[in-house]
């Protein structure tokens, strides 16, 4: 040890349980899973979702609250260090390790922007400045100003989307400025019993939503419920499908980023982690399913019909939580207070996962190079917000598209293939029984040991294996985009692949300091 600075702790375990159930719960639990549970066989999808919770999600929960504890033990809040510590004969893989800054560094470069909408669209409810607005296609003109894609009587420009971009930068900047415990720890506690109390009165809304038209009294909410989760078991043949359910289970519970390795590296080494894993990956699963899957798709129905409702549920994200959703919150009695709480609360769920995904990053500086926080913050701030730029400038080239495939989508499967082979056949799977059990309030189920050791690599192997069939090649040679956005494409590629080469560089250089210093 080369007389380095006290690393930062969790205050409780109740703060940090609340900050790994608050990097969970976010925009992928109210906007990503109803559209893909809606569009992907209704309560079908859950078959896949829950099997691929048990085989993939929970496990890996499980893997990087233990690799993370213990990298913490050697110093290490990110992949590159917590590899190393357990496979140090392997000079690579420190830089497979790099993904894990790389992932949730590209994620909260569109992440934020995506974020500071909501908090706009909070503050346009609270105005009323969409309440006129009765149909999709002025809602989506309206969103299209908004993003600065098209003039209106609404927008004459990108201005206001960027001035909320800045409040919300500056405020995942000052959380992580203030640090875990002070900063995280203490935004997380407060932001999620406001995001629970306002989520709770908001599916009670809905549930009471009956049939608002007297004239159509199909058009009730139990339907819209029948809608939302009435199985089609034909959607279990087909692969897409449980690539989709797989690929939810990655996004919400936080897991194949990186961020629960840095989060659990703040414990320690007799810090109960079994528990405190699950219960925060139930958390995210109860605001999830139950809110989640509650809320804008049984309301859609209730104010669309079974017709439109289709055609909504495949609309994508973006079009669900920003033009569906404002105009079923207009159709409500007290539609400002209801549209703020909603907003609000998806804001909240935002902040606690954004500022988990800036945490690495911020945790590398600081363990590798030895730099106090509050410059490591200062310097991840400059250039996250050079990198965000791109993604709010050519939002409408497609640049946030290609961030979250990269960034979202395709690291997080391979980062979770290499953390589960570390895992259970570098570490060893006895060993890390043994570590996990370390402090444990309760054992983990015995079957767990055979599904860490072969069924969730080889899931991880099938996945990957089905996605390079059929989605690979077409992105690989952009088949999907227009001819006038490829160059954006391409540009961005280039961009990430200079991140993974400049956090490449980093490692070399912080280990060839740490070697120098003989530690
Ligand atoms: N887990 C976070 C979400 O669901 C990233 O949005």
């Amino acid at each position: 040890m080369r007389g380095r600075k006290k690393r930062d702790s969790w205050g409780s375990r109740l703060g940090v349980i609340m900050a790994v159930a608050g990097s969970a719960i976010g925009l992928g639990n109210f906007l990503r899973f109803p559209a893909k549970a809606a569009s992907n066989g209704g309560g079908a999808f859950m078959i896949p979702y829950f099997v691929s919770l048990f085989l993939l999600g929970i496990p890996l929960m499980w893997i990087e609250w233990t690799l993370g504890r213990y990298g913490g033990g050697f110093e290490h809040g990110t992949a590159p260090g917590i590899f190393h510590s357990i496979w140090q004969k392997n000079r690579f893989i420190k830089y497979f390790g790099i993904i894990g800054i790389f992932g949730p560094l590209v994620i909260f470069i569109y992440y934020t922007y995506i974020e500071a909408w909501i908090l706009a669209y909070s503050f346009f409810a609270l105005t009323g400045k969409y309440k006129g607005i009765i149909d999709q296609a002025g809602m989506q003109s309206f969103l299209r100003g908004f993003h600065g894609l098209e003039h209106n009587r609404y927008f004459q420009g990108i201005g206001t989307a960027y001035f909320f971009f800045l409040i919300t930068f500056i405020l995942n900047i000052v959380i992580i400025y203030y640090g875990i415990r002070g900063g995280i720890e203490k935004v997380c506690k407060w932001a999620l019993s406001v995001f629970f109390i306002f989520g709770f009165i908001i599916l009670i809304r809905v549930i009471t939503l009956g049939a608002p038209d007297p004239l159509k009294p199909d058009w009730n909410i139990l339907n819209g419920f029948g809608f939302m989760w009435n199985p089609d078991l034909s959607a279990l043949k087909s692969a897409k499908v449980w690539l989709e359910a797989a690929g939810q289970i990655f996004f919400t519970l936080s897991v194949g980023i990186g961020v629960i390795l840095t989060y659990a590296s703040y414990l320690s080494k007799g810090d109960d982690i079994v528990l405190s894993g699950l219960t925060a990956a139930s958390a995210n699963e109860l605001s999830e399913v139950i809110l989640g899957g509650s809320i804008i798709i049984p309301a859609a129905f209730v104010f669309f019909g079974p017709v439109d409702i289709q055609n909504i549920a495949a609309s994508g994200v973006f079009n669900l939580g920003f033009v569906t959703t404002p105009l079923i919150l207009n159709k409500l009695p007290l539609s400002s207070v209801l549209g703020f709480m909603w907003f609000f609360l998806l804001f909240l769920a935002g902040i606690t996962s954004s500022v988990s995904l800036a945490q690495p990053a911020v945790a590398f500086l600081e363990d590798e190079f030895d730099i106090g926080r509050k410059k490591a913050v200062s310097i991840f701030g400059i250039i996250s917000f050079i990198l965000c730029q791109p993604a709010i400038f050519f939002l409408g080239r497609g640049v946030v598209d290609e961030l979250d495939f990269w960034g979202g989508t395709f690291f997080l499967v391979l980062f979770a293939t290499v953390e589960a082979i570390i895992f259970a056949w570098v570490f060893g799977m006895e060993k890390a029984w043994d570590e996990i059990h370390k402090g444990a309030d309760m054992s983990v189920p015995r079957v767990y040991k055979f599904i860490i050791k072969y069924i969730t690599p080889l899931f991880l192997f099938f996945i990957l294996g089905m996605w390079f069939k059929q989605e690979w090649i077409p992105i690989i040679f952009m088949k999907k985009i227009a001819a006038d956005n490829r160059p954006f494409i391409i540009a961005t590629r280039v961009g990430l692949i200079a991140i993974l080469v400049i956090l490449a560089v980093l490692v070399k250089i912080a280990w060839r300091r740490r070697e120098q210093a003989g530690a």
